[in-house]
C-alpha cells in the first residue's frame, strides 16, 4: 500500500524553549508510533516544519487535529501525495538552540516497522 505524506510549516504561538518543545514532541512521538506515523518535526525561529507519512487516513486525520491546534498559527501545507516508501522511516525530532546556534536532533527510540 502507498505511503501518504504530507508537509507543513507553521508559526508557533507561545515561546517555545527547548524543555517545552521536547516535552510535546515526545508525546507526539508516542502518539504517532501508535498509529504508524512517522517523520520529523523542527523547531527554528519561531517556526514549524513537520512531515507526517503514513497511512493517507492517518495523516489526514492528524492533520485535521494539528491544524485546529492554537499553539500554532499560519499552517501552511507545502506539499502533500502518495509515494512509494517511506522517507522517513522513524520519527526524529530537532530543535535549533539560539544560545548555542546548534541544531540539537532527538531522536524516537522507538522505530516503527514498516507494515504496510
Ligand atoms: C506544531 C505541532 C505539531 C504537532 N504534531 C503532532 C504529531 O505529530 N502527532 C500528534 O499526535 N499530535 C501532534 N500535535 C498535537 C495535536 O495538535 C493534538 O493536540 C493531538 O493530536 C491531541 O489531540 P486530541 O487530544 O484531540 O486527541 C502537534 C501540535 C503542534 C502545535
Amino acid at each position: 500500500m502507498a505511503i501518504y505524506q504530507l508537509i507543513y510549516v507553521s508559526s508557533a504561538t507561545e515561546t517555545f524553549t527547548r524543555e517545552k518543545f521536547l516535552d510535546m514532541a515526545f508525546v507526539m512521538s508516542s502518539e504517532n508510533t501508535k498509529v504508524g506515523i512517522t517523520g520529523m518535526l523542527v523547531f527554528k525561529d519561531g517556526n514549524f516544519m513537520e512531515v507526517l507519512e503514513g497511512e493517507e487516513l492517518a495523516v489526514k486525520g492528524l492533520f485535521g487535529k494539528i491544524e485546529q491546534d492554537s499553539r500554532h498559527t499560519l499552517v501552511s501545507v507545502i506539499q502533500e501525495g502518495e509515494i512509494s516508501t517511506r522517507e522517513y522511516p522513524s520519527w526524529a525530532m530537532t530543535f535549533y538552540n539560539p544560545q548555542t546556534e546548534e541544531y540539537e536532533h532527538v531522536g524516537s527510540p522507538i522505530q516503527w516497522q514498516d507494515k504496510l
